[in-house]
Order: C-alpha cells, then structure tokens, then sequence
C-alpha cells in the first residue's frame, strides 16, 4: 500500500507534509508562484467578486472578464495570435487534437511511447490509428511513418516537450523536419516546459528557436506559471475552432480565482527573467552534485532529475532516510519511470544553494 501524504501547506522550498516541514523536492510549481502574496491576493479578490465559479459555459453567460484577460495575456506571453484558457492541462491534449480532427489536419497518429497520460487520452479519444514510436527517437518515428502511413495519409506526431519523469527535452526539430517531409503535423505537450525553458519561458519551440505553421503546443497554468488551468497559445484559427469546441459548451470554465493567479504568476514571471535563470543555475547545480554522487544526469537546464536504483526497496529506504532528515523527493510510479518505479527531484528557483548541497549529501551517505 503506498502511504497518504497530506500537504498542509502550499508549495514551495519548504512544505507541510503530514504536520511535518520538509526541503521539499517533490512539485512543479518551479518558481513558489503558487505561493506568492501577489498571486494568492489577485485570487483572493477575484474570488471575492466573482464567486466560486460562473456556473455557466464559456459559450452561454460564463465569460468574466478574468478569463478573457488570462487569455489575452496569455497571447502576449507566447508570442501568438491568441489562446484559450482550460479547466486543466490534461484537457488541452485532449481539445487540441479534437481541434486537428475538425480542421482535417491529419489521418494517422504516432506517438512518443512514454508521453504523458493525457497525450495517450487524447489519441485514444480520437479513433483514429495510433502507432507508439521509441522515446525521443526521430529515427524510429520515421520508420513507423515510413512502415504505416499510406499514400497521401498526414501523420499526426504527438509528444511531450519536457518528459516529467527524465527530463529529457523531445528533439523537436526532427520532428518538425519529419512532419513537414509528410505533410503532417506535431502537437507537443508543454506542461514542464511552459514558463520553465526558452529565453522567455515560452517552452520547447523557444528553446529550439522553431516556429512553423504545422508546430502547436499547449500545456498547464498550475506548474511555473503558478496559476490553475489549461493553456493553448496559438494561431487564430486553430484557437477559435477550440472555443467552439464541445470542451467549451459542455463544460464549466475554471473559476476566476484560478484565472487572477494564473495572470498574475504570468505577469510575475515576464517582468522578473531573473527568477528563469536562477531555476536553471539551480538545476545544474542539482545535475553536478547528481554527476558527483556517480548518478547519470542530462546537462540541460531542465530542473528535473530521476534515476532509479536496481530495486524497489532500495529506492523506498532511500526515501525513507532522506524524509527522517526532512528532506522529500519523490518516489514514483508513472509513465516513464520504468517497471519498479523511480526517484524524482525537482528543484524550484526559491532552493538556496545550501538546501541543494544538504540534499546531495544526505543522498551521498544513504546512496
Ligand atoms: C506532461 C504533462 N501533461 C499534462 C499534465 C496535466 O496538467 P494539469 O495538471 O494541468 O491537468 C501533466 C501533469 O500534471 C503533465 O506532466
């Protein structure tokens, strides 16, 4: 039986878990934003005037003022025509490639074997043909396109940008050369990269300076951009199909509280670059110590690595030690963290140095 942790505190460097504080490495809210006085006060207020939520569809009389704005701002943010703002990341997959279904953008789908949950919902949810191709393997896909696409059929290339588990940035421009050769499309998800990588935080295309009309990314307001909810940037047209979609009409949009902190975490994150480069001084600071201790780490500036040791009581003894000297990763089972599971850690930009180093050395005595 895994045990039951409570967080009885927001998140952040240090968190309240089961009456207990602990350095806490086990999130995604990369920068505390969800724990920010700015933040939380713009939800407060926005809670106050508007309520719980509209009770309504973004289609009938839901749309406040809030979550046009998120939406707006969002747009800025990204650099793109526009955006729409959903109840969760999980939904964005799914929306965007019901979108590409009403637009005929693509026939066959192929899929990272490791992408998120929500990635496989979406191509599930579709009924089209799906095919998995290796993990971040460009050659591999273009021999799954090569084996299973048929004359004048348009692949439909899903990923995630960051992986949650290893960390591993995808090789987006293969992809994008990939679907280009066939005419196709790729849809990436950017929950860990949104706010976290590019030189304004707008995700992997940034990172990789890509823009193209056959590249579409969406991804999540509640990790670095310190809000709650769904976020697709994008051209006018593919967003506007999405507004119309049954993901609008049939559904209650998120509260305005939800869509003040997600405004305001934005605001916070494109008038402060700093806070972007300290999270990534932190991950390489994490990676080396990683390095020193033997365990085999990327160089990227991604603030998230795993490893596993050869079985899951070791791993479950390694946690337990470093919890007993208040520290806490994450032991977990989820998609790409292998058959026994694996050990996770996150850093945010609030880690001190000092915070980093106890953890490396308690994870060297106990390793
Ligand atoms: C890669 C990825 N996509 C989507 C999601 C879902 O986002 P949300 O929590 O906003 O539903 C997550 C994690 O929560 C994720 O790791």
């Amino acid at each position: 039986m895994r045990p039951t942790y409570l967080m009885e505190s927001a998140p952040g460097a240090l968190t309240i878990i089961n009456g207990k504080e602990f350095i806490y490495f086990g999130g995604t809210s990369y920068f505390e934003l969800h724990n920010n006085k700015e933040v939380i006060n713009a939800a407060a207020e926005a809670l106050k005037k508007y309520g719980i939520n509209s009770s309504s569809s973004r289609t009938s009389y839901g749309t406040t003022p809030l979550l046009v704005q998120v939406e707006k701002e969002a747009a800025e943010f990204f650099d793109c025509e526009d955006a729409v703002y959903l109840a969760s990341g999980f939904l964005s997959d799914i929306a965007a490639v019901q979108a590409f279904i009403n637009m005929n953008l693509f026939d066959v789908i192929f899929i990272d074997e490791i992408s998120h949950y929500s990635n496989n919902y979406a191509a599930k949810l579709s009924c089209k043909i799906s095919h998995k191709f290796s993990h971040a393997d460009p050659i591999d896909l273009e021999k799954k396109i090569k084996k299973n696409l048929k004359p004048r059929e348009r692949p439909l290339i899903i990923s995630d940008g960051i992986f949650p588990i290893p960390g591993k940035i995808a090789p987006l421009p293969d992809y994008l050369k990939i679907a280009e050769i066939y005419n196709g499309i790729l849809w990436v998800d950017d929950a860990h990269a949104f706010g976290v990588i590019g030189e304004n935080g707008r995700g992997t295309a940034e990172h990789y300076n890509l823009k193209s009309e056959q590249l579409y990314s969406g991804g999540t307001m509640s990790k670095a951009l310190g809000g709650f909810g769904g976020i697709i940037p994008g051209r006018k047209e593919f967003i506007e199909e999405i507004k119309q979609s049954q993901t609008q009409y049939g559904s209650t949009p998120p509260p305005s509280s939800a869509a003040a902190a997600s405004l305001t975490g934005m605001r916070i994150l494109k008038a402060n670059p700093q806070m972007r480069i300290k999270l990534w001084e932190n991950a390489v600071r994490l990676k080396n110590g990683l390095k020193k201790l033997g365990i085999d780490v990327d160089d990227t500036n991604v603030p998230i690595a795993s490893f596993s040791l050869s079985s899951y009581e070791k791993m479950r003894r390694l946690h337990e030690k470093l919890m007993e000297k208040n520290i806490l990763i994450q032991l977990i089972n989820y998609v790409g963290a292998g058959e026994s599971g694996s050990l996770r850690i996150v850093v945010f930009s609030t880690h001190t140095a000092e915070q980093i180093d106890h953890l490396i050395f308690e994870l060297g005595k106990h390793l």
